[in-house]
């Protein structure tokens, strides 16, 4: 982050805490409820994400050349490999003959991956080297049989995929990340360690847990017992591009009468930075790492939630350890107060108490969200 942007938003915050409310002229707004209880909507979104960029695995975890490693998102079971160019491949984990997975787990130093069902052979690159009794398939055109690959990029210490096939595996998918992706990796977040990884589920509709994470309306009430004493009560510095966001959100030790540095540390110890990359991930910058968390919609009223945590260096020993398992710890019970929240929140939604559900001025980041998401997928092209 430069010094300009840091000072911009100190700025901001000191003549909030001043008075002058931040959402200034936004307007609140209504969303009907049947965007969070539609079973065909779901399936919708699910199809819409799969063009989107997912963050599904962290840099770390492929060191070198040869790593790989398996994981699922949005129905597509992945392979990530690491090529000797340093880069990372992509691809479905699908076998080419008869659909089998090719690979299980994760590993180093390979040069070929074996299926398990009748050994097709490819390599780190994807190819189809070889076909066990080929004289069985005249006419199999081995170059055009390899793994199918996807869309992928490596940004701020995380993989990210486009999961579905029909996207050409050389589209571009930094910009769509801008311009917050470069702020987020200027703030030492290039080369991050993962750390605590984990994978849950939540019975709340995905965009609940989102419309919780966009305003700090919440944190006096549902917080109260975890971190709601650190943070200025409802006050949000908000800042939308490209359909992403970062929100600022001062801690209480900020002193309006004696703003600090306008330098990117400076700003990080005096409150959170929350990036919201659409559609579905956001990245929690505190003072010395980073959490992200990408939400993948299983049903109308179940969310998995996928985490991690991302630190500057690897742990050092069980004292380093000890501090971030800590931070780790912090961080999950306050979201479990949020998602507590959300289940409450979906588990009422089919009663008919609210056609509607109601935003105030000051919590207008989600209904720009849907906003932002209705557009995309009235754009979304649905094959016939
Ligand atoms: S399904 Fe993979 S070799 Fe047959
Ligand atoms: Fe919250």
């Amino acid at each position: 982050m430069d010094t300009p942007t840091a000072e911009g938003l100190l700025q901001r915050t000191v003549a909030a805490l001043h008075g002058a409310r931040p959402e200034g002229a936004e307007a609140g707004g209504t969303l009907p409820v049947t965007r969070y209880t539609d079973a065909a909507r779901t399936a919708r979104e699910r199809r819409f994400l799969r063009t989107q960029p997912q963050p599904v695995a962290a840099s770390s975890d492929l060191p070198a050349a040869g790593s790989w490693l398996t994981c699922g998102h949005l129905a597509a079971p992945l392979l990530l490999v690491r090529q000797a160019d340093g880069t990372v491949r992509a691809f479905l984990n699908v076998c080419r003959h008869r659909g089998a997975r090719v690979a299980q787990g994760c590993g180093r130093d390979t040069r070929h991956f074996t299926c398990p069902y009748h050994a097709w052979t490819y390599g780190c690159d994807g190819t189809l080297e070889r076909v066990p009794q080929a004289f069985g398939f005249p006419g199999l055109d081995l170059a055009s049989h390899g793994l199918r690959r996807l869309a992928a990029c490596e940004h701020a210490g995380l993989v990210w995929v486009v999961t579905d096939p029909a996207t050409p595996a050389d589209t571009a998918i930094t910009p769509t990340l801008q311009p917050f992706i470069a702020e987020i990796e200027a703030l030492d977040l290039q080369h991050p360690v993962a750390f605590a990884p984990r994978t849950y589920e939540v019975a709340a509709n995905w965009k609940l847990l989102l419309d919780g994470a966009f305003e700090a309306y919440h944190f006096k009430i549902v917080h109260r017992d975890t971190i709601a004493a650190l943070f200025v009560n409802n006050l949000q510095i908000v800042d939308e591009a490209n359909h992403n966001r970062r929100l600022f959100l001062p801690k209480a030790n900020l002193d309006p009468d004696r703003p600090p540095p306008a330098t990117a540390a400076s700003l990080r110890r005096h409150g959170n930075l929350l990036y919201f990359l659409f559609p579905n991930t956001t990245l929690l910058v505190q003072p010395d790492h980073a959490q992200f968390s990408t939400l993948e919609p299983l049903a109308p009223d179940r969310t998995r939630v996928h985490e991690i945590t991302l630190l500057p260096a690897a742990p050092d020993g069980d004292k380093a350890r000890a501090h971030w398992q800590a931070n780790v710890e912090l961080y999950r019970r306050t979201l479990g107060e949020d998602y507590a929240m959300a289940e409450s929140i979906q588990a009422g939604l089919a009663s008919g108490a609210n056609d509607l559900l109601t935003f105030a001025t000051f919590e207008f980041s989600a209904p720009h969200f849907h906003a932002d998401l209705e557009a995309a997928l009235e754009a979304h092209m649905e094959p016939a």
